[in-house]
């Protein structure tokens, strides 16, 4: 265990308690529907973002390159993109903690180098067509991205423990890429979150949760919480996911100062749906399917 695992999220009952409520939203809403025609949003009147979730990765394999160019050429706003640290504490672009998934490899990428990770074939996976696509690092999806759109950045956690210096080392590339005017960081992690606001470092962050249950001053991160949400003040939005996503608890967020980009939805007219009820932003893995007006 390192240094951060005392915190108060740490209480062992309560994750346990939280499993069920996990395992039956991930059975409930875990996949988006199939996507269909596509769409020309409405005009609201207020800024709106559509945020393409993990790149264009309906499209080309997720957290890749191709998947990041693929989103650029849509009407996205913003990509959205997985971290994780190497071995030798490289930040690299992968949405799991383990390469299984996602590559023709297996192992932690905590227990791999930045070289034994771009070995791994990052796309064959996705489509046979993909060969020869490596895990990026976020070095080179920001100089990819380069401000043509924005760039949200989800920190993540290794498989048990909590990366060393993740948070300081994504905000030095940000620093060295000039991107602050152009990124924004989220989690589902409060050390996380709180490692960043202790750098003092002026870029937008977002609470990542599943939901809140309703009436009760209950919420879902990656864990049963209890209480409200003025412990993260500090944060510029709370995102939700899409199946919790009600007018009411909407603007119940928008009542305590916090914006929301919903997760994830991929049919059109749902993601018209949820900017009617007041979503500040929808991520889905289709930015190719919505047009703007
Ligand atoms: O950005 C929200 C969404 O990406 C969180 O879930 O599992 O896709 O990283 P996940
Ligand atoms: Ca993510």
């Amino acid at each position: 265990m390192n240094e951060r695992s005392g915190t108060r999220e740490n209480i062992s009952w309560l994750r346990w308690a939280s499993l069920p409520i996990l395992l039956f939203i991930m059975c409930a809403c875990g996949s988006a529907d199939t996507p269909e025609k596509g769409i020309t949003l409405k005009k609201t009147g207020r800024k709106v973002s559509l945020i393409a979730h993990r790149g264009a990765s309906g499209l080309a394999p997720e957290n890749t390159i191709p998947a990041i160019k693929k989103a650029l050429e849509t009407s996205c706003d913003f990509i959205e993109i997985d971290v994780h640290q190497s071995k030798d504490g490289e930040v690299v672009v992968i949405h799991d903690p383990t390469v299984d998934r996602t590559t023709n490899g297996t192992g932690r990428v905590a227990d791999l180098t930045l070289a034994e990770l771009k070995k791994l074939e990052a796309g064959i996976k996705f489509d046979s067509s993909f060969t020869d696509v490596q895990i990026p690092t976020l070095a080179q999806v920001l100089r990819i991205v380069k401000g043509k759109k924005k760039l949200l950045i989800e920190l993540k956690k290794g498989e048990e423990e909590y990366y060393e210096g993740l948070e300081e080392k994504t905000i030095q590339l940000i620093r060295e890429a000039r991107a602050e005017e152009w990124c924004v960081l989220q989690s589902f992690h409060d050390p996380i979150l709180e490692r960043i606001w202790k750098a003092d470092f002026v870029i937008p962050t977002h609470k990542l949760i599943v939901g809140k249950i309703p009436f009760l001053p209950i919420f879902i991160d990656h864990e049963l919480k209890f209480g409200g949400f003025d412990r993260y003040s500090e944060a510029t939005a709370i995102n939700v996911h899409r199946y919790f996503a009600s007018k009411a608890f909407i603007t119940s967020l928008h009542n305590q100062g916090f914006k929301t980009f919903i997760w994830t939805e991929d049919t059109p007219k749902n993601i018209q749906k949820l900017f009617d009820l007041g979503a500040d932003g929808v991520m889905t893995n289709h930015p190719e399917l919505v047009e703007r007006p």
